[in-house]
């Protein structure tokens, strides 16, 4: 009995080694491209006691460094390096005074994690590139007060373009975009293969020149 334990749990040990190996050689992601134009954003909305806030960087990096030890894939060091750097702003939302969620803003130039790199955004377009509301505030329009909020003080700052890209698999964030007045422009499949990364259509190309 002991050892048929024991080679079940070399069993499972070896099955995880052969998983994590192969997502260090072969990883894939596909994501839809939608973008707003600000021009023609819906207007901001007051949605009972959620407020939009757009204070300095400092307090919410240090809430997203706190709620990332359960929700670890918030707090990402390479997006944040590239953040500070470039001026990027999160704002965020709160219910009650307290911080329920927000969104990450860039500009300039903007670290995508799906393609372990940064790419170049054009310089009167922006790019959300992270949406968190935490579980207990989900399906009160949270997010969509955040997004509406955020499209309109970019557009009072002479922005004209607002990008996100959503995984084709994320049914909630992809119907919080299109209710935001977003659009679809293009889906982009990415595939690493070892340390050769391959796209099916080039995002800084598609960011540059799409009309
Ligand atoms: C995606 C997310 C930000 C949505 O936040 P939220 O505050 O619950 O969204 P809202 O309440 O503002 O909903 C906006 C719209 O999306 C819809 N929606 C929200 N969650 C949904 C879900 N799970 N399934 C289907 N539709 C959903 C809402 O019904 C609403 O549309 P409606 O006005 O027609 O009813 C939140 O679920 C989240 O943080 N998820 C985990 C992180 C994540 O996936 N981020 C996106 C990375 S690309």
């Amino acid at each position: 009995m002991n050892e048929m334990k024991r080679n079940e749990g070399w069993i499972s040990l070896l099955k995880r080694a052969a998983k994590k190996a192969y997502s260090l050689v072969f990883r894939t992601n596909n994501a839809v491209w939608y973008r707003l134009d600000l021009e023609s954003a819906p207007a901001p909305r007051e949605t009972g006691d959620v407020k939009v806030v757009f204070s300095s960087g400092g307090e919410i990096i240090r809430w997203i460094r706190e709620k990332s030890a359960e929700y670890p894939w918030i707090y990402i060091e390479n997006e944040l390096d590239t953040a500070v750097r470039e001026n990027h702003i999160f704002p965020c939302a709160t219910v009650g005074g307290v911080i329920a969620g927000y969104v990450k803003i860039g500009f300039g130039r903007v670290y995508v994690n799906d393609f372990n790199r940064e790419i170049s955004i054009p310089p009167k377009d922006a790019m959300i590139y992270d949406t968190f509301v935490l579980p207990e505030y989900r399906g009160r329009h949270v997010a969509l007060t955040l997004v509406n909020g955020a499209s309109d003080y970019l557009r009072s700052r002479g922005y004209e373009r607002l990008w996100c890209h959503i995984p084709e698999w994320n049914v909630a964030s992809s119907t919080l975009y299109r209710r935001a007045g977003f659009r679809e422009i293009k889906r982009i499949r990415f595939v690493k293969l070892m340390s050769f990364g391959f796209f099916n259509l080039d995002p800084e190309k598609m960011l540059h020149f799409s009309s």
